[in-house]
């Protein structure tokens, strides 16, 4: 198995280090590349991604990621649509897989929080991403700005269809998120695709919500979600949200998968680089540990997937109220691992 690593800035090296601790503890023998990309590379040299480095990336099996970005030095907006954006759709990463669970023993901000198992298959490469728009008349009393979603057939339907799939090999329920009253061409274009692709899937139930009543669901009533699909924007927002109500944005992972398995997939925390409290080995390295979890189950390999998952568990479980330090969590989890 080779695999690329791109720790990037801040606490994305620090999870970065554990999580490949926890890989090295299940798999040994992996060959490891190491990708210098990220907010250093840009302030020493300009570059944020070439195309070399992309080619060079297509070359492994999967890409692990800590996190990038320093807002103390780089402008908002330089690595995400410089960097990070360019390679998920360099590597078509069309399904953007993001699993919520609430462990027992996790701090969640709901009262009575109920079972919460679901994942949001946010699609990845399209809607409000791709940065077609536009400014004009910057700076002056009649600028104007524009980003217009883009929605394609192809790229809806097959976002769609893993979602189902997912659904059908978990409690059979799909929703979709997204905001056809008002959103009428986008939206009537996902619902109609949902329509359509639903025949196939009878055995799954299709339900729809509308995004502004679904963050409600999302903390009155999470249990009701089993898989959502949405679109690239509004899957973002939700998964932050969704990270929140299972006790916070130190145990979320995600996948930007490739479904066709063409290019390698990217595993990452959904959490940034998080400069305020980097170098101080505080950082929670779970959500970069449930990652590697996810990479191992795309790659065919569920019973590690599933050590890992049960290691984090027990260990969620077995924290007291006071902090944790990022080696240490990575120490309980090797050990659980038998490392
Ligand atoms: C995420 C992040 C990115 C996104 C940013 C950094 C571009 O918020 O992975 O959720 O919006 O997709
Ligand atoms: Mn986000």
């Amino acid at each position: 198995m080779k695999l690329a690593v791109i720790p990037g800035d801040g606490i994305g090296v620090e999870v970065t280090a554990e999580a490949i601790r926890v890989l090295d503890a299940l798999v040994p023998g992996v060959e490891k590349t190491e990708y210098d990309l990220g907010a250093r590379r840009y302030l020493r040299t300009g570059e944020t991604l070439t195309d070399a480095d992309v080619e060079s990336l297509k070359s492994h099996d999967a890409i692990l990621l800590g996190a990038i970005g320093d807002p103390r030095s780089v402008p908002a907006g330089v690595l995400e649509r410089g960097m990070l954006l360019p390679l998920r759709f360099a590597l078509d990463h069309h399904v953007n897989l993001r699993p919520s669970r609430l462990y027992p023993g996790s701090a969640t901000p709901l009262k009575n929080p109920g079972e919460i198992d679901f994942v949001v298959v946010r699609e990845g490469t399209e809607g409000l991403y791709t940065g077609n728009g536009g400014a004009i008349r910057v700076g002056t009393p009649q600028e104007i700005g524009t980003e217009t979603s883009v929605n394609t057939r192809f790229g809806v339907e097959r976002v769609v269809r893993d979602a189902f799939d997912r659904a059908r090999a978990r409690r059979g329920k799909l929703t979709l998120v997204h905001k056809t009253n008002v959103l009428v061409n986008a939206g009537g274009l996902w619902q109609r695709t949902v329509d359509e692709v639903a025949p196939e899937f009878a055995d799954v139930e299709v339900d729809y919500c509308h995004i502004d009543a679904a963050t409600i669901y999302m903390v009155t009533e999470p249990s009701r979600f089993d898989v959502i699909v949405t679109d690239n924007l509004f899957g973002d927002i939700i998964t932050d949200l969704a990270a929140a109500v299972t006790g916070g944005i130190g145990t979320a992972a995600s996948g930007n998968i490739d479904a066709s398995g063409t290019n390698p997939s990217m595993f990452e925390p959904v959490h940034g680089s998080a400069p305020d409290i980097a170098g101080q080995g505080k950082a929670d390295p779970t959500a970069a540990i449930l990652s590697v979890a996810l990479m191992l189950r795309h790659l065919g390999k569920a019973a590690e997937a599933d050590r890992v998952e049960a290691a984090v568990e027990a260990d969620l479980g077995s924290r007291g109220d006071g902090p944790v330090s990022t080696s240490e969590v990575g120490n309980r989890i090797v050990a659980a691992l038998g490392g």
